[in-house]
């Protein structure tokens, strides 16, 4: 079974989910962070960031319009936002690909479209705000975890047992 459903009730929930999705990435992991807009994809990546010692004096501005931010925590590890991105054929000028080959993790918001183009075998950590809840309401929230390959089901395994899921 690859595929674990977690509650959202408030952002320090969000932040569990974080750290147990830092706990779980090994180099060259993808992971797919989706949901609406406001959901709580940057916030969820922030926080795991920050777990992975990302020093708080240093901001993690959300890649809306630069697209692709990196880190290097050590572990590598790239944060990209392709709402605005075009389509497949503008993908490759980012390097995402290269960067998850030379072992980053990729850590992409609206990247559904682009799981293939990306080398597939995604960790898909989905958001969702109840319908009719207001997105600044904190009790609105649950996420689904699923992985889609040999790779990802490995990370979901981590990150299940860093929740105790
Ligand atoms: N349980 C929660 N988890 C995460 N964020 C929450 C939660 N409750 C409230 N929030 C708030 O929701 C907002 C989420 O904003 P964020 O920028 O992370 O959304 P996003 O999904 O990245 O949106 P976009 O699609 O525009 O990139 C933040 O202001 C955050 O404080
Ligand atoms: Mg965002």
């Amino acid at each position: 079974m690859s595929s674990v459903s977690i509650p959202l009730p408030s952002r320090r929930a969000t932040k569990l989910l974080a750290r147990a999705l830092a706990l779980a990435v090994k180099p060259g992991d993808l992971v797919i962070v989706s949901g609406p807009l406001g959901a709580g994809k940057t916030f969820l990546v922030r926080a795991a960031l920050r777990e992975l010692g990302l020093p708080e004096e240093e901001a993690v501005a959300s890649p809306t319009f630069s697209l692709v931010h990196d880190y290097d925590l050590g572990l590598r590890l790239v944060h990209a936002d392709l709402y605005r991105l075009g389509g497949v054929e503008e993908l490759p000028a980012l390097g995402l690909s290269e960067e998850r080959d030379a072992g980053a993790v990729l850590l992409v918001e609206w990247g559904e479209p682009y799981v293939a183009a990306l080398g597939g075998d995604a960790l898909a950590i989905t958001i969702r705000v109840r319908p009719g809840a207001d997105a600044a309401n904190e009790t609105s929230r649950s996420a689904t975890l699923e992985a889609s390959g040999t790779r990802s089901r490995a990370a979901l395994e981590r990150m299940r047992a860093a929740l105790g899921a």
